[in-house]
């Protein structure tokens, strides 16, 4: 593990940085004298002195003055506890985050983030020195080493990445709830619609199948809502609505099959680096509702596909949440209990989670009480709300004698942040504000070529390229009608011989066209089909039961690295 290095041995003289005094550094030998307090920089030693094999965030800050050695680091050990990256708008958020994910790439860990601006594309392409970085990294002492990292990137429009699509049963109706903006009594009906079609083997794959369900319970199966105590025509009428104004934002393209896979997440290169996925989100960027819950959706996927592993030297996959205020807005309390929980118990499933957002303020308490590591960058107290966070945001950190917290995250500069961080033993480290390293990879976007070239060569992007269309609610309720009018009419449909039944094997959906469906000889056949089944089964279990896939095994990527 190299990502803590602090000083480049055997690298040649330097003139280090003028934090008011003049030092020169030689190979792991500092000569010179410093003005910040002896004591300050003693203190932080011994705090991070445990930290193992570690992601370096940066230098001490006191005074307006960097002690130029990377003292302050987050232990790989500890990042399954979780984090919390916060900060006012410009003060550094992002490029923390870049930082901090590229490290753990280097150290083996995958990697997920959310790209709500599309400034993060650039990781997949070295970074190119510049003044501004030089003093950086002068200041911070730190080995800086311009690197490209193994990035794969997805989309939820399929325009900027792999297609990111999940089925509606897998979605399951909290979600669903949320990407709508149904109330509870909505959400509770929703609940039943996913009931309903589970005890009648409906499956729902994408939003036809959905609405068909809910245009059959408003229509010719309006009789059997009677079963549903509390499902009332009038609100699957309302749901309808809202779903149709979704499927105009686009929905079918991330509704339906094939279902991304969250082991791809899970890679490491040859060489091995984590993958580093990127959810390209700049595209969706008016839509919170819909990817901040295409998250929630990744990562109760994840919760729920992975296999316990307890605590480990290195987590195996950390998922950083930008926007995350989004999130929560506008959530259930039933989604905020699951998000609460899934935070909790993850954990030990080896993942850690970051949250990126203004400020902590915008995290529920049960959920802000879980994050170990705090990089707070600085917050602005223009209001007397803004005044509030900040008494708030202060009172989140463990007491120093080093430093006023609260004047301290008022006065940080860019890309400066007050730290603390769970050490080994798992106690928090006192807070030190931080000079932050610089990141290695490019700070802003691929360009317009360099993205081409990727989506076009990437195996990720081919192998979610072309939706699946496969037999569920949409085509079996047609069926139904037909089979109930066929009767009326004295025929028998079952005459049709077909043994295959429904779901006898996945087709692709090729040249537009669909292929033909197998026939089933009875609607009975059809509904008591073990696919319709499985898929059937597990949607009324709610995100925390959404998946339910055997785990498969961390993978190495086969394709060799382009970058
Ligand atoms: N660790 C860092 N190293 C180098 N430059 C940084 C660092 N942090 C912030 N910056 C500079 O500050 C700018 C704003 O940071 P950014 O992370 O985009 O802010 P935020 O996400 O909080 O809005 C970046 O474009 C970059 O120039
Ligand atoms: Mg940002």
């Amino acid at each position: 593990m190299t990502a803590c290095t602090s000083v480049v041995s055997g690298g040649p003289r330097q003139l280090l940085p003028d934090v008011g005094t003049v030092c020169y550094r030689l190979p792991n030998i500092r000569i010179g004298v410093q003005s910040m307090k002896a004591e300050i920089v003693d203190a932080a030693r011994k705090a991070y002195a445990s930290a193992g094999n570690a992601i370096t965030l940066g230098a001490i800050l006191h005074d307006g003055e960097c002690h130029p050695e990377p003292i302050v680091q987050i232990p790989l050990a500890m990042l399954n506890r979780h984090g919390l990256i916060a900060g006012a708008t410009g003060t550094g958020k992002t490029r923390t985050l870049q930082l901090v994910a590229e490290q753990l790439s280097r150290a083996g860990v995958s990697v997920f983030l959310s790209d709500v601006k599309g400034d993060l594309s650039g990781v997949g392409a070295a970074g190119t020195p510049n003044e501004r970085i030089d003093r950086r990294v002068k200041d911070t002492g730190f080995a800086w080493n311009p690197t490209s990292f193994p990035v794969e990137l997805l989309s939820l429009t399929g325009k900027s990445g792999a297609q990111l699509r999940a089925t509606v049963s897998s979605f399951g109706p909290l979600l669903l709830s949320k990407v709508l903006g149904l109330n509870d009594t909505q959400t509770s009906v929703l609940t039943l619609v996913f009931k309903y079609c589970d005890d009648k083997g409906l499956a729902l794959l994408d939003f036809s199948d959905l609405r068909a369900v809910l245009q059959y319970l408003t229509g010719d199966g309006a009789d059997e809502l009677k079963e549903y105590g509390g499902m009332s025509k009038q609100t699957v009428g309302v749901l309808l609505r809202e779903m149709v104004e979704l499927e105009q934002q686009g929905a079918e393209s991330f509704f339906g099959e094939p279902e991304f896979d969250i082991n791809d997440l899970m890679q490491t290169e040859r060489d091995g680096r984590g993958l580093v996925s990127i959810l390209e989100l700049a595209d969706v960027q008016d839509k919170p509702a819909l990817f901040s819950t295409f998250l929630l959706w990744l990562l109760a996927s994840l919760y729920n596909e992975l296999p316990e592993v307890g605590d480990v030297d290195k987590p195996n996959l950390v998922f950083f949440f930008d926007e995350a205020h989004l999130l929560f807005d506008g959530a259930t309390k039933a989604l905020l209990d699951e998000v609460e929980k899934v935070v909790r118990l993850i954990r030990s499933k080896g993942v850690g989670i970051f949250f990126i957002t203004q400020s902590p303020k915008d995290i529920p308490a049960s959920v802000l009480g879980q994050l170990g590591n705090r990089v707070q960058h600085a917050l602005r107290a223009f209001t007397a709300d803004d005044d509030k966070a900040l008494k708030a945001a202060a009172r989140t950190f463990p007491k120093t004698s080093f430093y006023d917290i609260q004047e301290t995250l008022t006065t940080l500069g860019i890309g400066d942040a007050l730290v603390t961080v769970l050490s080994p033993n798992g106690a928090p480290t006192p807070p030190f504000a931080t000079r932050l390293v610089p990141p290695a990879a490019r700070m802003g976007p691929l360009t317009p070529d360099e993205m081409s070239q990727r989506l076009g060569s990437s195996a990720q992007v081919r192998e979610y390229a072309t939706p699946i269309d496969r037999e569920s609610a949409r085509e079996l309720l047609a069926k139904r009608i037909e089979a109930s009018a066929a009767a009326e009419a004295g025929s028998d449909p079952g005459d049709e011989q077909d043994e295959r039944a429904a779901g006898g094997g996945t087709r692709r959906a090729a040249n537009g066209g669909r292929a033909p469906k197998p026939e089933p000889s009875t609607l009975e056949k059809v509904i008591n089909s073990p696919l319709t089944r499985t898929v059937a089964g597990v949607v009324t279990r709610g995100i925390m039961g959404a998946l339910l896939g055997t785990p498969r095994r961390r993978s190495t990527r086969k394709r060799p690295s382009l970058w």
